[in-house]
C-alpha cells in the first residue's frame, strides 16, 4: 500500500455470508389490488433469482428468512398459503438446487411445523448435505430470542450435571449452543421493503453484521438491487471495535 493510499479506502472483501430480511410482499399485492398470497408467489420468484445470482457470485453463505416465529400471529389462511408455498419450493426447487451444487440447511423451531414439512425439510437437507457450493440457510419458525433462550437453557442444564463450569462460559460458549453454531456470522443483512429493524433475525449474530436497508419490495428484488446492496456494502468500513 501507498502512502497516498490510507486503509480506510480498501473496500472490504466480498460478504461470504449475506442475510436476507425478505419484507414487502403483502404491500407488492396491495399496490396491485391483488391478493397477498400472489404477493408471497411472486416473493419465491425472487428466491429463485437470489439463490441463482450469489450461487453464480461465489457467495458462500445465503440465509434467508422465510417465516418468522412471530408469523403465526397472522390470519390462519395466510400462514397456510406461506406454508403450502414452502412445500411447492421445497418439492419442486430442490432437484435444481441440488444440480447447482447448493446445500440447503434450515434453521428455526422445527416442532410447530407440520409432519409433512418437517419430513420435506429433512429429506430436502439429507439430498444436499454434501454439496459444495452454496449453503442455502432458511430460517423457518425462526426467532433469536427463542434460539438464544434454548442455548441458555442447554447451557443450563450442562453446568447442572456437572459438565460445564459456570466460569468457564464464553462468547463462544453460547455461540456453540446457537442453532448457527456451523455457519458463520453473516457479514451483510439486506431487508427489502423500506421497514428498518431486525424482527427477531439473527440477533446475537448480526453483532457486526453491515445492515443495508432497501426501499424495494421484496417480490422485486432482483439481480440490480443485489448489486446496489453489495456496492453499498463495499462502501463501509468495518471496524469490529477497532481503530
Ligand atoms: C414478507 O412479506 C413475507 C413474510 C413475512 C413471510 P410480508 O407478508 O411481511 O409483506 P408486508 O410487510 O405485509 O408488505
Ligand atoms: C419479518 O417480516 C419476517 C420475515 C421476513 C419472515 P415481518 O413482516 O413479519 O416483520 P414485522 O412484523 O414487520 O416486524
Ligand atoms: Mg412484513
Amino acid at each position: 500500500m501507498t502512502a497516498t493510499a490510507p486503509s480506510r479506502v480498501a473496500a472490504p472483501p466480498p460478504p461470504r455470508h449475506i442475510a436476507i430480511i425478505m419484507d414487502g410482499n403483502g404491500r407488492w399485492a396491495k399496490r396491485r389490488l391483488l391478493p397477498r398470497a400472489l404477493g408471497h408467489r411472486q416473493g419465491a420468484e425472487a428466491v429463485r433469482r437470489t439463490v441463482s445470482a450469489c450461487g453464480e457470485m461465489g457467495v458462500s453463505y445465503l440465509t434467508l428468512y422465510a417465516f418468522s416465529s412471530e408469523n403465526w400471529k397472522r390470519p390462519p389462511e395466510e400462514v397456510d398459503d406461506l406454508m403450502s408455498l414452502l412445500r411447492h419450493y421445497l418439492r419442486n426447487e430442490v432437484a435444481e438446487l441440488n444440480a447447482r451444487n447448493v446445500r440447503l440447511r434450515v434453521i428455526g423451531d422445527r416442532t410447530r411445523l407440520s409432519d409433512d414439512v418437517v419430513a420435506l425439510v429433512n429429506e430436502s437437507e439429507a439430498l444436499t448435505a454434501n454439496n459444495t457450493g452454496l449453503t442455502l440457510v432458511l430460517a423457518l419458525n425462526y426467532g433469536a430470542q427463542a434460539e438464544i433462550t434454548a442455548a441458555v437453557r442447554e447451557i443450563a442444564r450442562k453446568a447442572k450435571a456437572g459438565l460445564i463450569d459456570p466460569e468457564a462460559v464464553t462468547e463462544a460458549t453460547v455461540a456453540e449452543h446457537l442453532l448457527t453454531r456451523d455457519i458463520p456470522d453473516p457479514d451483510l443483512i439486506i431487508r427489502t421493503s423500506g421497514e428498518q429493524r431486525l424482527s427477531n433475525f439473527l440477533l446475537w449474530q448480526a453483532a457486526y453484521a453491515e445492515l443495508v436497508f432497501v426501499p424495494c419490495l421484496w417480490p422485486d428484488f432482483d439481480r440490480d438491487a443485489l448489486e446496489a446492496a453489495l456496492a453499498d456494502y463495499q462502501q463501509r468500513e468495518r471496524r469490529f471495535g477497532g481503530r
